[in-house]
């Protein structure tokens, strides 16, 4: 769209809750619901030390990543049966569905997941199904992208790249997370070598509490096409230049960033300055179940905290179908949408 159409501020949550958007940063673990992680639990006989469901959300009160990260694999351990996977992502799914998501590009844990004993393809099938019944079902497009957990040794990542490479049409490329501080990306050097190699997409967590520093070696040691978090790349004013000139996309998680203290104050955040400087940013959930919102609410809140206008939702929105690894006439068509939606709400 050449201009966009005014929007009368009012109505601006109306749009963002109605455009058509890709979510690129999420780990289907972090969608697993207190209700889930309890009905799982009890089918599979999996001991929690938690009494109830009120009692587990009142434990998610994070002070930094790590705060998280122990929580959300001891709630990983609830997953056993191809039909637990299916059914977290079916979860997900509908509720990408109901804030006009219309692609999502889905991060899994297989490490937290074999290290119990359970079958790669047991993941990645479970996973895979939802993915397939949302396309049939709900017109939502989804795909999956393998993380490597990078606590963990390169080696280890070796290994469950090896378990997944029979199932390497169900997943669409490789990811890096968990805890980012002393786990620099050049550790993950010859994996991410290898991947590429096998035409797998890379994308890497960097910059969420890491230094810059990180960022520029996600790109270029690992050679990854877009950027997970990413906000620290501020610190840095060349980083921020080559951001800008190369387009690498940055999937931002404004809650996540939030409720993990990487700012004090949603109002803190930098989204807005980072928009501006031209970087290619997207608004993205992370793990939705522990940081109190879906895709929509992360738009609506950011929004409101940091006065965002129309004019930046429709950037959100057209980056996020840009960054995302489907093609370039799916990509016109999604946009066509966008347009649509703004020219329906023209003040
Ligand atoms: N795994 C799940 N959520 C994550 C995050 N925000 N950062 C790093 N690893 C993660
Ligand atoms: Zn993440």
């Amino acid at each position: 769209m050449a201009t966009i159409p005014a929007i009368a501020a009012d109505r601006v949550p109306e749009l963002l809750r109605r455009m058509p958007k890709a979510e690129l940063h999420i780990h289907i673990e972090g969608s697993l619901e207190p209700e889930l992680i309890f009905a799982m639990a009890r089918r599979n006989g999996v001991p929690i030390p938690y009494a109830s469901v009120d009692e587990l959300r009142r434990a998610y009160a994070f002070t930094n990543l790590q705060s998280f990260l122990d929580i959300y694999y001891a709630g990983a351990g609830v997953l056993v049966a191809e039909q637990d996977f299916f059914d977290m992502a079916w979860a997900y799914l509908e509720k990408a569905r109901a804030d006009n998501v219309v692609h999502a590009e889905i991060f899994f844990d297989p490490q937290t997941h074999t290290a119990r004993g359970v079958a790669m393809e047991t993941v990645i099938n479970g996973l895979h199904r939802a993915c397939e019944q949302a396309r049939e079902q709900l017109g939502v497009s989804a795909s999956l992208i393998l993380c490597f957990l990078r606590h963990l040794s390169e080696e280890e990542a070796f290994q469950a790249l090896e378990q997944a490479l029979p199932l390497r049409d169900k997943f669409i490329g490789v990811g890096l997370d968990s805890s980012e501080v002393g786990h620099p990306p050049e550790k993950f050097a010859r994996v991410f070598a290898r991947c590429g190699e096998l035409g797998l997409h890379r994308v890497a967590h960097a910059g969420e509490e890491g230094p810059p520093e990180y960022v520029w070696t996600a790109l270029d040691v690992l050679g990854v096409e877009r950027i997970d978090h990413g906000v620290q790349s501020a610190r840095d004013p060349q980083l921020m230049r080559r951001l800008a000139q190369e387009r690498v996309p940055l999937t931002v998680c404004p809650l996540s960033n939030l409720k993990l203290c990487v700012f004090p104050r949603l109002e803190d955040h930098n989204i807005r300055r980072l928009l501006e400087a031209g970087l290619a940013v997207t608004v993205n959930s992370d793990d939705p179940a522990y940081f109190g919102g879906y895709l929509n609410d992360n738009f609506l809140q950011t929004f409101e905290a940091t006065g965002l206008t129309a004019q930046h939702a429709w950037q959100l929105a057209n980056n996020s179908f840009e960054a995302s690894f489907v093609g370039a006439e799916q990509k016109r068509r999604w946009r066509d949408r966008l347009d649509e939606v703004f020219a329906s709400l023209q003040a």
